[in-house]
């Protein structure tokens, strides 16, 4: 069971939040912005916030916690590419949005283990491995470095880093995630006579600490920019059809892209 949020902070929280719709020109936000708001605030917010989110004991479960086979894969993955790259002395794993940090727990463990028996190249993989974590939520950072402690001060095979920490075309190895881009803030759009809209978020009238959906024209051309890039023909959707659209996934992209070494070929 996952401990209930306290009831100070959850009536804190909701106070902040109507401060700030409050304070928006049109008295209302995207539900993009809102759900920003919700994950990720500073200590208030659902991966901010110091209780058990993921695990048998919080509220849901990812690949790594049913077993290490997940990232013991993965580990052989990285290491084909390794190899597929000719064996560079320095091969840089960057793991994303790394949760409990369970994954990289099972893959460097498998590694560890490995470079030790006689198989072929593990050893010198395992002198190549750099692996870095990349963590939007405090709480989470602190967490992963507790579990991963051998990691960093024994092997010193692992440390976190921000993007802005990471130079442009610096890395060589792996960018790779799991159930992150899922865990993006995300646009909400409804369909009215054929028409894109947005679903806002706005304060109720009788209590502004009660939040109700606004739907109006969308806050960015981005939205009818992709949904056109896509080939999306509007006019054959039902009135009040909703979806949603995850803008943040592009500019992620482009900042992976840009971190990694080009190929020459
Ligand atoms: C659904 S959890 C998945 C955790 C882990 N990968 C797993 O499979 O158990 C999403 C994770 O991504 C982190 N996260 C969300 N947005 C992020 C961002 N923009 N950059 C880095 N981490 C992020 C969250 O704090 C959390 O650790």
């Amino acid at each position: 069971m996952s401990q209930p949020i306290d009831s100070a902070n959850r009536i804190e929280f909701r106070h902040l939040i109507a401060d700030r719709i409050a304070a928006h020109p049109q008295q209302r936000v995207t539900f993009k912005t809102f759900m920003e708001w919700v994950l990720y605030e500073p200590t208030l917010g659902y991966y901010a916030a110091n209780r058990q989110k993921i695990g048998a004991g919080g509220d849901f479960v990812t690949s790594p916690h049913l077993s290490a086979d997940f990232g013991e894969l993965l580990a052989e993955q990285f290491l084909d590419l390794w190899r597929s790259l000719a064996r560079p002395n320095l091969f840089q794993v960057v793991e994303m949005g790394a949760g409990q940090g369970l994954i990289a727990a099972d893959v460097l463990k498998y590694l560890e283990r490995t470079q030790k028996s006689t198989a072929s190249d593990y050893a010198a993989f395992w002198q190549a491995l750099e692996y870095i974590i990349i963590e939007k939520s405090p709480v989470l950072i602190s967490e992963q470095q507790n579990a991963l402690k051998t990691f960093v001060e024994i092997e010193r095979k692992l440390t976190w880093r921000t993007w802005e920490e990471m130079p442009d075309e610096s890395i060589v190895g792996c960018f790779f995630s799991n159930e992150l881009v899922d865990a993006f803030p995300v646009h909400r759009i409804e369909i009215q006579a054929g028409q894109l809209q947005e679903v806002y978020v706005a304060s109720s009238e009788s209590d502004p600490t009660q939040f109700v959906e606004v739907v109006s024209s969308p806050s960015t051309p981005e939205l009818q920019s992709y949904l056109d890039e896509l080939g999306v023909d509007l006019s054959t959707y039902e009135d009040g059809y909703r979806s949603e659209i995850n803008l943040e996934t592009f500019s992620w992209l482009e900042t992976v892209a840009k971190k990694s070494v080009r190929a020459t070929c």
